[in-house]
Order: C-alpha cells, then sequence, then structure tokens
C-alpha cells in the first residue's frame, strides 16, 4: 500500500473519473516532428498504432514549446524558448484568421485518436499524452483544452517526460525491495537518452524507494544528422558530459555513478552518440560494467513507440486506480 503511494506520488498521478473500466489504456507521445499512438490491453498485448508526421506549423509549435523550469537543467547553447505566434493567428476568425497553432496541435491529437478509434472499433475518450521534456503549465492547459475539444480528457497534471515513463512502465526500471523498516533498496540516478532526427532529450533521473526525480534535464534541438559527424561529436560531448557530471547529490545522498542508461527514439541506434557516451562516462571515471544499458528487453519493444506505450499503461493504470481506490 505504501509502495502504491510513493508509486503514485513518483508518476504524479491524479486519478481521473472513468465512466466503465476500459480493458484497454491509449497513450500518444508528441515528439518536435511527429506523433505515435499506442495501446495497451489489460491481458498484457499491446500494439504500435500510428507514427503521424506533423505540418510545419506543428514542428514550429513544438520547437517552441516552453519548458517547466523547476528542476530543470538546461545546458548551455540550447536556443532559449519563444513563444511563437504568426500574425494571422491574431486575426479572429470572421477576419479570416486561423489558429493555426491550435488547429496543428488539435488535428494531430485527432488524427491519432482516429487511429487507435479505428484500431479498437471504439471511440477513445481519454488517453495520454507525454512529450519528450518537461512541459510548463501553461503550455500543458493549452494541450488540454484542444484534447478537450476533441472529447479526449487527460489528467490534471501533465505526464512525466517520455523518458522517465519508459524507463518506469517500459523497462521497469523501479524500485527494488523497498521496506522502510529495512531499506534493501539503495537510492540510484540513471539516465534516459532520446534521441530522435530533431532532438537530444536527455533526463537524469534519481529514484529512491519508487520517488523518481528528475535532477537534471537537457533539449537540445539541431544535433541531428544534418550536421557533420564533426560537430555534432563536439556537440554531443559537451552536452552529455554536463549532464553525467557525477557525483550527484541529491537528496543529501551522494552517488557516484549510473545503474541505467535507457535508450529511446529512431536515432536511438547512433554509433556517434553511443561512442560519445561511453567517452563521457569512462573519463567521469565510472566503469563500465556498472551501467547496464536498457535498450532491449525480454519484449521487444520498438524504441520508436516506447513514450507512447509507456503513456499507454500509465493510462490503464490510472483507470484501476480511479476503480479501485477513489
Ligand atoms: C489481448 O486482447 C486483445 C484485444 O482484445 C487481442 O487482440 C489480443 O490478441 C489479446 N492478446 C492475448 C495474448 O490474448
Ligand atoms: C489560439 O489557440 C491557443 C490555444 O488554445 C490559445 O491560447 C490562443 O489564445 C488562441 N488564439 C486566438 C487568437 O484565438
Ligand atoms: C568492472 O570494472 C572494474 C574496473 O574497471 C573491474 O575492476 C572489475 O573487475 C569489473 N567487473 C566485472 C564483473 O567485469
Amino acid at each position: 500500500m505504501i509502495l502504491q503511494i510513493w508509486y503514485l506520488l513518483a508518476t504524479g498521478l491524479l486519478p481521473v473519473a472513468f465512466a466503465a473500466k476500459p480493458d484497454y489504456g491509449v497513450g500518444f507521445e508528441l515528439t518536435l516532428d511527429y506523433g505515435v499512438a499506442s495501446i495497451q490491453f489489460r491481458n498484457g498485448s499491446h500494439v504500435e498504432i500510428a507514427k503521424i508526421e506533423g505540418n510545419p506549423t506543428y514542428k514550429q509549435r513544438m520547437r517552441t514549446a516552453d519548458f517547466q523550469e523547476d528542476h530543470a537543467y538546461i545546458a548551455p547553447d540550447t536556443p532559449a524558448s519563444v513563444s511563437w505566434q504568426s500574425f494571422r493567428d491574431y486575426l479572429p476568425p470572421w477576419l479570416g484568421g486561423h489558429n493555426h497553432t491550435h488547429d496543428s496541435l488539435s488535428r494531430m491529437l485527432k488524427s491519432l485518436k482516429i487511429a487507435s478509434e479505428s484500431y479498437l472499433d471504439a471511440s477513445v475518450s481519454t488517453a495520454e499524452i507525454t512529450l519528450p521534456f518537461p512541459i510548463s503549465k501553461t503550455f500543458f492547459d493549452t494541450l488540454r483544452s484542444i484534447a478537450k475539444s476533441i472529447s479526449i480528457s487527460i489528467p490534471e497534471t501533465p505526464a512525466s517526460p517520455a523518458g522517465k515513463l519508459a524507463a518506469i512502465h517500459v523497462y521497469d526500471i523501479g524500485p527494488g525491495n523497498c521496506d522502510y523498516f529495512d531499506p534493501q533498496d539503495p537510492a540510484q540516478v540513471f539516465l534516459t537518452v532520446e534521441y530522435t532526427r530533431s532532438a537530444l532529450t536527455v533526463l537524469l533521473i534519481y529514484e529512491e524507494c519508487g520517488v523518481y526525480e528528475n535532477v537534471r534535464v537537457l533539449h537540445e534541438i539541431d544535433v541531428g544528422s544534418q550536421e557533420s559527424t564533426h560537430d555534432r561529436r563536439a556537440k554531443l560531448t559537451t552536452a552529455l558530459g554536463d549532464l553525467t557530471k557525477m557525483p550527484v547529490e541529491f537528496n543529501s545522498e551522494v552517488l557516484k555513478s549510473l545503474s541505467n542508461v535507457v535508450f529511446m527514439g529512431e536515432s536511438s541506434q547512433d554509433q556517434l552518440l553511443r561512442d560519445v557516451l561511453k567517452d563521457v562516462l569512462s573519463k567521469q571515471e565510472q566503469s563500465g560494467n556498472e551501467t547496464t544499458v536498457v535498450d532491449k528487453h525480454e519484449e521487444p519493444v520498438n524504441p520508436v513507440f516506447a513514450g507512447s506505450l509507456a503513456a499507454a499503461r500509465l493510462n490503464i493504470f490510472r483507470s484501476n486506480v480511479a476503480h479501485d481506490e477513489v
């Protein structure tokens, strides 16, 4: 019971009321360039539903989505987020203005919803939405109101970033045998690396007894494959070097090495990324053998779908909580 409450706190859970307990959970991840949908069934099966390319307005909006400031460590040289709206966005509809920003996000969510509905042959009224990075309250409120306008209810608090959700719900990096009176479960720090063609998002996460905290966050745009190998190596080295600097001090614990590294996103197999991370960790004098790389699992998970699958599992989990405990 205590564990379960910890778990709820850790995942930022606030129960949502459901009319009936569905036998599936629906999860979406919105990355900078595209949206992804997955479904998790109660019997353990899951399905990769869709990966939908965003239009230019969608991409622009996602690139300027603001971060949640607290706990966020943003590496130097990360482009400052600017809130962007084109002039036409300010024109009221009766003057021919379109709310492009709103429309592009709304169309994306609608597409993901329709793709999920066509698979399920049922209407989808709730989903969990995650993004690679922690988002501001303002951006979350925008997403929530857009979701509501297409009849999808999402929880009142933002889901954790995709890497953190995937670490917990897909790759099972969790508390060990956590017993308050006889702690067998030392604190750990681990890294999640989400590398897509448009961004590198790295989270350094502290876990103690099932409570997860983002200690450092890096979200860098333009470290994609368009750049020369030399530039990319330099950028990755700086970014990952800062982010993995040891020791990590948190909650008066001092941790000297990472327990795990989780890779996700379609560029997660990138050799340069792997090499740089290895170099950086060995410079920190972390013996590589202490860090488990978990991009493989007994059950193979497509690294593009890991975030949305984790969201789908959280969605089903919340519906259990809403029924069993509230
Ligand atoms: C789980 O349920 C889904 C939907 O009812 C079904 O398509 C799938 O085959 C089931 N999987 C197993 C392993 O029973
Ligand atoms: C466009 O949509 C966003 C998100 O819902 C909203 O915050 C903004 O006020 C809208 N702009 C106009 C001009 O309606
Ligand atoms: C792990 O690395 C350390 C230092 O690099 C080495 O001394 C140790 O033998 C290694 N352990 C295993 C199990 O490989």
